[in-house]
């Protein structure tokens, strides 16, 4: 049987891989490019275990499939969407550059993609789904197109804090300087095994679709607010730097107070962002009091919030007080109040590929 032989039997293959949300501790907000998805400064964050929250992505290709099509938990929705249509195309501009000595795969190309992706946790509600979402479909898209090296930037492509959730562990996303994005990447800072007393509480207090998303919002504080450019020249090169020292040296102190400081900065440049935007609600701001209240009686940092474009609170925390924090919760907030649900979920993440032919 030659190569040829096996071509005409080849007929079609199919990838499946889980991404996990990401929640930064040093947050994006703000693009400096809004074609290629190049932020104002750079971010870093957490990639969460995927046990609860993760995006799962199914990809296939097949000589039978008329057209490329999508859809979003469970339902069809349109692929013409600018964001996938830049994956898509990017995807297939790299699988064509590499050199395909077996004729079948190149053949494979111009085959239709069908596409399937699905959140198990409300989507728009400030819970990263795009992130997750989008680091899934380019991850899988890599995977079934062969496609080797970082795609962080592809991903950044769809959804820019996408492509944090890459990788996982602790990952940067570096500001870059070029004007074509390519120094505008994820690298992970430390991983998934570096801080393993490390966990996460997601406190869900709506899951409702925030009033504005994070891109018209971001886009109102570039071209309104003067203290977005204060942040991304003045405060965040130097924090980053901070941060990344912190997880390094497994400084929670400092990791906590500064996670705390860059929630409240980023909500402040949503404040000073004209209309102001505010995503946090009553509740939000209860939780934020609870804990200041909580760490000065304590007599240190114990567990550290923050928010993004919405009300839900994430906190960081060191497992063994899980259990304080917890109890505080359930006093301050019984079960059916105010938050509807709370998630602890460590930083064990690491992408699950399956791919079958
Ligand atoms: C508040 O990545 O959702 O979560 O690039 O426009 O898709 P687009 O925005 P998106 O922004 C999320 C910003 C944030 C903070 C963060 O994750 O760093």
């Amino acid at each position: 049987m030659t190569a040829n032989n096996d071509n005409t039997t080849w007929s079609g293959r199919s990838v499946t891989c889980t991404a996990p949300i990401n929640i930064a501790v040093i947050k994006y907000w703000g693009k400096r490019d809004e074609q290629l998805i190049l932020p104002t400064n750079s971010s870093l964050s957490a990639s969460l275990d995927q046990d609860h929250l993760k995006s799962t992505t199914t990809a296939s290709i097949s000589k039978e499939f008329k057209r490329d099509r999508l859809w979003l938990n469970g339902k069809e929705e349109s692929i013409e969407n600018p964001r996938i249509q830049n994956c898509l195309i990017e995807i297939r501009r790299r699988a064509r550059k590499r050199k395909h000595n077996d004729d079948s795969k190149s053949e494979m190309l111009n085959w239709s993609v069908h596409i399937c992706s699905e959140n198990n946790f409300p989507t728009a509600a400030g819970l990263a789904s795009s992130a997750a979402g989008y680091a899934c479909l380019v991850y899988t898209l890599s995977k079934l197109y062969d496609i080797n090296g970082d795609v962080s930037d592809i991903a950044r492509r769809g959804s820019g804090s996408a492509c944090r959730s890459i990788y996982g562990g602790f990952v940067q996303w570096t500001v870059g300087e070029k004007k074509n994005g390519s120094d505008s990447i994820a690298k992970v800072v430390a991983d998934v095994d570096h801080w393993p007393e490390m966990r996460v509480l997601v406190l869900v207090v709506s899951d409702q679709k925030k009033h504005t998303s994070s891109t018209n919002g971001m886009r109102n504080s570039v071209n309104t607010s003067d203290f977005l450019r204060y942040r991304a020249e003045h405060v965040v090169p130097s924090r980053m730097e901070e941060m990344i020292k912190a997880i390094e040296e497994k400084d929670y102190q400092k990791f906590a107070e500064l996670t705390i400081k860059d929630s409240n900065q980023m909500h402040a440049v949503c404040l000073d962002t004209y209309p102001p935007i505010s995503y946090m609600n009553d509740t939000s701001r209860k939780i934020i009091n609870m804990i200041h209240a909580f760490n000065k009686y304590q007599g240190e940092l114990k567990v550290a919030y923050t928010y993004d474009a919405g009300p839900n609170a994430v906190l960081y925390l060191l497992d063994e007080h899980v259990p304080d924090v917890v109890s505080l919760i359930n006093y301050y907030f019984p079960p059916c109040d105010n938050i509807r649900e709370t998630f602890i979920r460590g930083l064990k993440v690491d992408f699950k590929t399956d791919i079958s032919q």
